[in-house]
This record gives structure tokens, sequence and C-alpha cells, in this order.
């Protein structure tokens, strides 16, 4: 009933001419693949001609990031009726990386989150506990104000169009996957989060990917979680061959 997403967040990688060699390749690969939702998300400087090279075809474009202003004296930032028109359909928000280096907090994400949802851009809102957290026995307490405090002041209507991404911030980059139970546990707490805030009807029907080193060769077990929705891959990403497989998943 959930249609799974995989998505490829491909970071800080690939100039215009790499890019469209992996999208090139990767349409080619997964152009069978049915009832799944096929997303990547390129560098800002490569969006528009990936979402050329992609038009027509089963993948859709997101940014890595948005700004919440429509235009002004902004300088480096890009706002959400800006990446729509060069081809985003999404928009990750909130990633871990950018709270950790650039200053993200739950109040830019849910500024941001709002914008892209005005402007038809599914925001993907990223979450997750660093090491720390979850060795103090955190995790929830900390995903939990990280969820509210991304969709505070949205409608229930509003939230039901937005995916979570739960990335543990000690699984992202490390090949330190979460195992699946402890995975499944989190995405069943969100979950459970979101029927308090926004009824049980927009909680059956978010979709909840997980992230932290996804690969080819562990994306069906964790696929097989029932709360699991889907991948938010960072480096398997990168190959058109491991992440057409990862789209591939076999429950
Ligand atoms: P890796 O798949 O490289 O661990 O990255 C995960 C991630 O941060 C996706 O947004």
């Amino acid at each position: 009933m959930r249609i799974p997403v995989i998505a490829g967040n491909w970071k800080m990688f690939n100039t215009v001419g790499e890019s469209l060699a992996l999208v090139r390749d990767l349409k080619a690969q997964v152009a069978d693949a049915q009832g799944v939702q096929i997303v990547v998300a390129p560098v800002f400087t490569a969006i528009h001609a990936v979402a050329a090279e992609l038009k027509g075809s089963n993948i859709a474009v997101s940014s890595q990031d948005v700004y919440w202003e429509e235009t002004g004296a902004f300088t480096g930032e890009v706002g959400p009726a800006m990446l729509k028109d060069a081809g985003c359909a999404y928009a990750i928000i909130g990633h871990s990386e950018r709270r950790q280096f650039f200053g993200e907090t739950d109040d830019t994400v849910n500024k941001k989150v709002k914008a892209a949802l005005k402007a038809g851009l599914i925001p993907i809102m990223c979450v997750g506990e660093l090491l720390e957290e979850r060795e103090a026995g955190k995790t929830m307490q900390v995903v939990e104000k990280q969820v509210k405090g991304g969709i505070t002041g949205i409608s229930s209507d509003d939230i039901a169009k937005i995916i979570i991404a739960y990335e543990p911030v000690w699984a992202i980059g490390t090949g330190k996957t979460a195992t699946p139970a402890q995975a499944q546990e989190v995405h069943k707490a969100i979950r459970a989060l979101i029927a308090a805030l926004a009824g049980t009807q927009v909680a059956v029907g978010l979709r909840i990917l997980y992230g932290g080193s996804v690969k080819a060769d562990n994306v069906d077990v964790l696929m097989r979680e029932e709360d699991i929705d889907g991948a938010l891959v960072g480096g398997a990403s990168l190959k058109a061959d491991s992440f057409a497989r990862i789209v591939k998943f076999s429950k």
C-alpha cells in the first residue's frame, strides 16, 4: 500500500558530465523496475542537466537542500521554486551532514519543509541520532524531537506528503548498518508518533526510509521489515550497478 522509495543522495560528488554518464547507465538498468519510486539527488550544478536527461523516465530528481525564501538577497542559497523549475520533484532536508557541518537546526528544517511543500516539492526530511546518543539510550528522545520540530505547524494533509528518512549518524559512511531490528524499532516509533500528531490514516500512508550504509547486499533484509518503506543511499548510489540492484531489492 505504501509505494517504496529508493533515493540516491550523491552528496558532493559528480561533475555535470559524470552525473550524466551515471544516470544514462542507471536509466537503462532500471527501465523495467516497477512498484518503486526511484530518486537521485545530484549537486545543485548538475540538477538541470540530470533532470533533462531523465525526462520521461521512471527516475525523479531531488535537491540535497533548499532555502526557505522564494527569492531575495540570500547569497549562495537556492529557493524551492527555482529547484522545481530546474526539474526537482523532491528536496532532501535536514541531512545529518547539514546539521553537523552547516548549522541546520530543527527550526531551519521546519522552515525548509514548509517552503518545499508550498512549492510542490516532496520533502525527504532526515532525522537520526549520534552514536553517543544511542549509547546513552536517548535514540527515541532525539528522533522524536527532530520529527516534532520538523513538522511543527504543518497540517495533517501536508504531513501526508512528507517522506521521513531515519539515518542513524553512526551508520552513515561507516559501513556499519543498523540491524533490521534496530531500524524497524525506530521506524515503528516514528509511525506511532505521526499517528499521535497527524492521525492514523496519515501515519499508515507515511513513507519512512532507512539510510546509513545501505548496500546491494543488505537492502533485502532491511526492506523485509514492516515499517521500512525504502532507502536513502549514499555511497552505493554513486555506481549504477549497485544502485540498480538496490532499486531491485527483493523482500
Ligand atoms: P551512506 O549510504 O554512504 O552511508 O550514506 C547514507 C546517507 O547519508 C544518505 O543520505
